[in-house]
């Protein structure tokens, strides 16, 4: 186990909970302490670490850190299974996969979809992509870490492709939820008092991911709830509510201008989920110039 920062050290305790011996590195070794204590043992490089070992997992903060770690142990991981579960961009993987491929290393890319509190238990969600055989090889000690594990395919920057693409819903959505709370703040509704209401709208939100992706994949976008005109109108209200309270609102004007491109190109009366399709067009004709 490479890396041991909050996820690595879930990691590695779920790895040594299920019985497997666990030799643990991290550029920091101190946070290994009390998995030594519970029976990993610890390595002095990360060479020394992958000798002998089935399974390497490597769980640091980025790809530039995974190849600064990797690259000097190459000789020693040759012949190896490496697990990738840093996140980066899909690219990042797709070239660490490359490197690994010119080393002789075999290499399965993944992501890790939720939180360390998760590994170990039926909520933990991972993804990999990259050979297949590679994963069934290794799946059995990799359902020590819990949970839904998917292989998603053999292009190796797939599984990031999914973690970049749910890390955007994700975050921009709880950008959107912060600045909804801000604006009731600066309008005199506390939290609380919001937050049922709150609730209500996530649900919806949920209920509406997989007919998005429905109408983006068919390109149906008749709206049977409201077009972005009436989105566009419900926004600029936002905008401005906010900003008569001095409250920045970078994100939401962005998101209006993303409307207002939408219904000047004739989507006045379409759905939300054209969006998605007119943000595609709009990267065509970007690098068509
Ligand atoms: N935390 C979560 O709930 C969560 C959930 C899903 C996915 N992930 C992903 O898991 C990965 C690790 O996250 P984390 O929460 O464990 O992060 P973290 O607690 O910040 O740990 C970062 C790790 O990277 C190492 N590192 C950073 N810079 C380094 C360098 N220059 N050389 C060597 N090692 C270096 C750190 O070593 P030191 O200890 O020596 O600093 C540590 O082991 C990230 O890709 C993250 O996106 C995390």
């Amino acid at each position: 186990m490479l890396g041991l920062g909050n996820m690595g050290q879930a990691l590695a305790r779920a790895f040594l909970a299920h019985g497997h011996p666990t030799t643990v590195w991290n550029r920091s070794p101190e946070k290994g302490d009390a998995l030594v204590a519970a029976g990993a043992t610890r390595a002095a490089s990360v060479a020394d670490a992958v000798v002998g070992a089935d399974l390497v997992i490597v769980c640091v903060v980025d790809y530039v850190v995974a190849r600064q770690l990797l690259e000097p142990a190459a000789d020693a991981l040759r012949g190896r299974t490496v697990v990738n579960l840093t996140a980066d961009t899909p690219d990042a993987a797709r070239e660490l996969a490359g490197w690994a491929a010119g080393h002789g290393i075999d290499y399965l890319d993944g992501s890790i979809m939720t939180p360390t509190v998760t590994i170990d238990t039926p909520d933990a969600v991972l993804i990999y992509s990259g050979p297949a055989g590679l994963h069934q090889r290794h799946a059995a000690t990799l359902a020590a870490l819990g949970g839904a594990q998917h292989h998603l395919g053999t292009d190796p920057g797939r599984a990031a492709a999914y973690d970049v693409a749910l890390l955007d819903f994700f975050w921009t959505a709880v950008s959107g939820l912060t600045h909804a709370f801000a604006l009731a703040k600066a309008e005199g509704i506390d939290g609380a008092d919001l937050a049922p209401l709150a609730e209500g709208l996530a649900t919806l939100l949920r209920d509406s991911v997989a007919e998005h992706g429905e109408r983006l994949d068919a390109g149906r976008y008749d709206a049977d709830v409201a077009g972005l005109g009436t989105i566009a109108a419900g926004l600029e209200h936002v905008v401005a509510a906010s900003e008569r309270r001095d409250l920045d609102s970078t994100v939401q004007r962005a998101a209006l201008a993303q409307l207002h491109r939408a219904v000047a190109a004739g989507h006045g009366d379409d759905d939300v989920s054209v969006l998605s399709a007119t943000l595609l067009a709009e990267r065509e004709v970007a690098s068509r110039a």
